[in-house]
């Protein structure tokens, strides 16, 4: 009698563990809760605000360019040792997505020329 709420209860958790989990993020900053959060969240956000960084996406590489034009240019001061925390942080969180924008739409949806 008590047979099926239970069945249906075991079906529930196995479909709630099945489907894959959003990254926790920081509720001020909206940065994803991972190794090098809080020397992200304090160093990156003196000069602007998080979503500059979480609207970026790039690889390791390209966020070492980011950071060594702000250096450069914005004076953004050396992350020192944690500059490798910082990169590895990025390039987890926020790398390169595979598909950044949609396709181009077909040409018979466009006015014409
Ligand atoms: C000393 C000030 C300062 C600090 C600290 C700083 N930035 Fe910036 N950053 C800037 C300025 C200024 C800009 C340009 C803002 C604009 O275009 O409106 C910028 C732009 C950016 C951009 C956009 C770059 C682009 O090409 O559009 C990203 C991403 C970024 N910062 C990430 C970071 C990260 C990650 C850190 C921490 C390592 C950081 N910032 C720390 C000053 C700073």
């Amino acid at each position: 009698m008590l047979l099926l709420p239970r069945v249906l209860l075991v079906i529930a958790f196995l479909l709630a563990a099945a489907v894959p989990r959003a990254a926790q993020t920081d509720v001020k900053t909206g940065l994803v809760l991972a190794p090098g959060f809080e020397v992200v969240s304090t160093q990156c956000t003196v000069c602007h605000s998080a979503r500059l960084i979480s609207q970026n996406r790039a690889d390791r590489e390209g966020w070492l360019a980011m950071i060594r034009w702000m250096q450069q240019t914005q004076g953004l001061w050396p992350l020192g040792d944690n500059e490798d925390l910082v990169l590895d942080y990025l390039a987890a969180n926020y790398g390169p997505v595979a598909k950044g924008r949609r396709a181009r739409l077909r040409d018979e949806f466009l006015p014409p020329r």
